[in-house]
């Protein structure tokens, strides 16, 4: 079974991360190695980059609160070097009699180094197939992810597939108007269930043999089953066979997924990020954060890995050279970095000025929300949230393979700014100008791609002050990859 280490350059008898004489054997893909259990990244301190932001908002304090406040990351040396591991090689086979993938703890102690002498990820992390399968086993999988935004599901009765990271999901708004996800396949021969975005007035029928499912997942309708003109039968238990639920939940429109069951309740899960934005994402404010009805989503596919276009969200370095017209609004020393634990990082902005243009009162405010205060979480691992006095948008990335991925944004306003026809123009200005943002972004994001065909790039070198937040989510990903 592979293991990703970093690899040597040719010649100059140094590994990646500078340090010398670490052999490293010439076969890694057949060297098997003690499996160990993910630690939690290294966390580094706040840093802000230009002053500090205001305080007008209680959960936006100078001090960012940790999640995990004092943990320091402890990836343990291993009690024998990797050769001798090498001759373990009953240790960590699975039932199947495979082997566990990941990063070898060699390689991951040096990626919670120090930010300015840290090795990056290799460049298998970025090209790799197998990496993104073992991304959705130990990443994406055991904690709660995103797969898309509730308003696209907006009546009971809504339905919406979603193909995510390979497995066929399904978007349902039931009878009560609550969002469900299923596994998009029928219980009786498999065949994918729903396979365009469409509305059933009471039961999902899937195609083949025309059972039927509530929107609870219930199956109701099995008909023929015992013989033409029966359609039940004493052998089959209908209550056994409806469609498979996965746990769910929807918080700011967001619809998340816990596929292995196994992470914490959602609530306490997003409690870190439900603070910091408590001004928006607070139960009581529901009503008034609003899904554009016009000009108010957009959908983005580039050739580059999910991991460098949330490395690029993270960091404000880029601003002066990739958004000059970004940046000619809010500068590069108006920004900040924050941290939020291993649930969250980003950065922020101590002067908004609106988007749509000259005219600042375009939309209404939300309360409590400072007006020239924009803040950009990135909720791991893969939600990018733009929070600013006037408009809120989301976005959600979909890796398609390990080279190719897509974002759907969606963009809310206070109230009837939403659907407001007066708003049209303003609302079209704030989407044209945030595409035009992200269209600058996926050109460097598909240039970092292209970077990592080459050999002579090792994982690269990171600024201990500007490339932190990058380093950070380096380690998030390294920390639960580790063999
Ligand atoms: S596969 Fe769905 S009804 Fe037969
Ligand atoms: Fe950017």
């Amino acid at each position: 079974m592979a293991v990703w280490r970093q690899r040597r350059l040719e010649g100059t008898g140094r590994s990646h991360g500078g340090q010398s004489g670490n052999k490293q054997p010439a076969d890694a893909a057949s060297e098997p190695l003690l499996c160990r259990p993910a630690k939690l990244p290294g966390l580094v301190r706040p840093q802000r980059i230009g002053r500090a932001a205001p305080l007008a908002v209680k959960q936006v304090a100078p001090t960012i609160r940790l999640v995990e406040p004092t943990r320091r990351s402890r990836i343990r040396a291993p009690a024998t070097p990797p050769a001798q591991l090498a001759r373990g090689r009953h240790h960590g086979a699975r039932h199947d009699g495979s082997r566990p993938e990941g990063l070898c703890p060699d390689l991951v102690r040096r990626i919670n180094g120090p930010t300015a002498d840290a090795a990056g990820l290799p460049n298998e992390a970025y090209t790799s197939e197998r990496f993104l399968t073992l991304e959705r086993e130990r990443l994406f999988s055991p904690t709660w992810t995103c797969i898309g935004h509730a308003c696209t599901v907006p009546a009971p009765g809504d339905t919406r597939p979603v193909d995510f990271l390979g497995q066929p999901l399904l978007m349902v708004r039931d009878a009560a108007a609550r969002v469900r996800v299923f596994h998009n396949v029928c219980s009786h021969r498999g065949n994918q269930l729903v396979r365009e975005p469409c509305h059933f007035a009471k039961r999902i029928r899937c195609s083949y043999h025309s059972w039927t499912y509530d929107l609870d997942g219930t199956l109701r309708g099995t008909p023929h089953i015992g013989g033409p003109g029966r359609h039940e039968n004493d052998r089959f238990d209908r209550a056994a066979h409806g469609l498979k639920a996965i746990r769910a939940a929807v918080w700011m429109d967001l619809v998340f997924v816990n596929l292995s069951g196994g992470a914490p309740p959602f609530e306490r899960h997003i409690a870190g990020l439900a603070d910091r934005l408590h001004a928006l994402a607070d139960p009581s404010q529901n009503g008034r954060m609003r899904p554009a009805a016009t000009h108010g989503s957009l959908q983005i596919d580039f050739d580059g890995n999910w991991k460098l276009v949330v490395e690029n969200n993270l960091e404000s370095y880029h601003l002066p050279f990739v958004h000059r017209d970004l940046n000619a609004r809010s500068r590069l020393e108006d920004h900040y970095h924050f941290y939020g634990g291993d649930l969250f990082a980003g950065q922020g902005s101590n002067l908004y000025r609106p988007i749509a243009g000259g005219d600042a009162d375009a939309f209404h405010r939300f309360e409590g929300w400072p007006e020239g205060l924009s803040e950009y979480p990135t909720l791991f691992p893969n939600v990018f949230i733009g929070v600013h006095c006037d408009h809120v948008w989301t976005l959600v990335l979909h890796p398609l393979s390990a080279t190719r991925t897509r974002e759907h944004l969606q963009v809310y306003y206070v109230g009837e700014a939403a659907d407001d026809p007066a708003h049209d123009e303003a609302r079209t200005k704030t989407l044209e100008g945030w595409r035009n943002v992200f269209l600058e972004d996926m050109g460097v994001v598909e240039g970092m791609q292209r970077g990592r065909a080459s050999p002579a790039f090792l994982g690269g070198v990171f600024s201990g002050v500007m490339d932190e937040p990058t380093h950070y989510f380096h380690k998030w990903v390294a920390n639960r990859l580790v063999l």
